[in-house]
């Protein structure tokens, strides 16, 4: 079974360069399952119902999130009926959405959970003792289990990946938006990245107009952060291809598109 996980959409670039690329990484990758972390998919903050449902109609099967789910209001009118939303499942109880959902490709079930960090980072609640409860649940029903590590931390996401090697099939570092070069096989069969990286504004800083940051570093004076809309983009992502027998993982490519690195077929 073939995983694509896309990393952090950020803006209208992001969902512009993210449709675009789609329908190339189908041809190429033939995924089963196409996920994207899209906490960053309205300008850099939050997600509406429009842009949930496009990533449907564009054949994405779940969107996972992250710290900026709550940025965009919207989100309480529709998170209960959105049922390929996946928010931080380490959220106080009550919290609306849901931090697990099941997918379906043939007989399988995929779970996709989602999980944020500790570590500088707002306050949530512990994201290993809370993957030690969800994964023990989600196991009584699947092994296909893909894990969004939403964490700001290098440490604190290697640290996931090595909690949860055997138990799950992949650990994703998302946040960060620059992709990390680590993508590897851990020694109990768990797909691991610290960093997928972002989708979206190339000549950026980190999605953001990389001018206003800019003057920000270089004053200290506040500035009103502002996501590129136009110009070059990245595309960052993993094919992941995971043991139909076992869910645990056989290999985890890196995708990384962009003017450096064009796409090859
Ligand atoms: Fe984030």
């Amino acid at each position: 079974m073939r995983i694509l996980f896309i990393g952090d959409v950020v803006g209208s670039l992001g969902r512009e360069t993210l449709y675009e690329n789609l329908p190339k990484l189908k041809e190429k990758y033939a995924p089963q399952i196409i996920i994207v972390n899209g906490e960053n998919s309205a300008s850099g903050k939050g997600i509406t119902e429009k842009i949930y449902r496009e990533f449907l109609k564009n054949g994405v099967h779940a969107i996972t999130m992250g710290n900026h789910v709550w940025d965009n209001r919207e989100i309480f009118d529709f998170i209960d009926d959105a049922k390929y939303l996946v928010r931080p499942e380490n959220l106080p109880q009550g919290t609306p959405g849901k931090g697990v959902q099941f997918l379906k490709y043939n007989q399988f079930e995929i779970a996709v959970v989602n999980l944020i960090g500790k570590t500088f980072m707002n306050p949530c609640e512990d994201p290993f003792q809370h993957a030690d409860r969800i994964i023990k649940e989600v196991s009584k029903r699947t092994s296909y289990i893909i894990v969004d590590f939403h964490a700001e931390a290098t440490s604190e996401k290697q640290a996931m990946g090595w909690y949860l090697d055997g138990k799950v099939s992949a650990v994703l570092g998302t946040h960060t938006h620059i992709q990390t070069a680590d993508n590897r096989i851990l020694p109990k069969g768990t797909a691991m990245i610290t960093d997928v990286g972002m989708t979206g504004p190339y000549d950026s800083v980190i999605g953001m107009d990389k001018d206003i940051i800019l003057k920000r570093f270089t004053t200290y004076l506040p500035q009103k952060f502002e996501v590129t809309t136009i110009g070059r983009a990245v595309l960052s992502g993993v094919i992941i291809d995971i043991n139909e027998k076992t869910g645990l993982a056989n290999k985890i490519e890196r995708i990384l598109i962009n003017d450096d690195q064009p796409f090859v077929f």
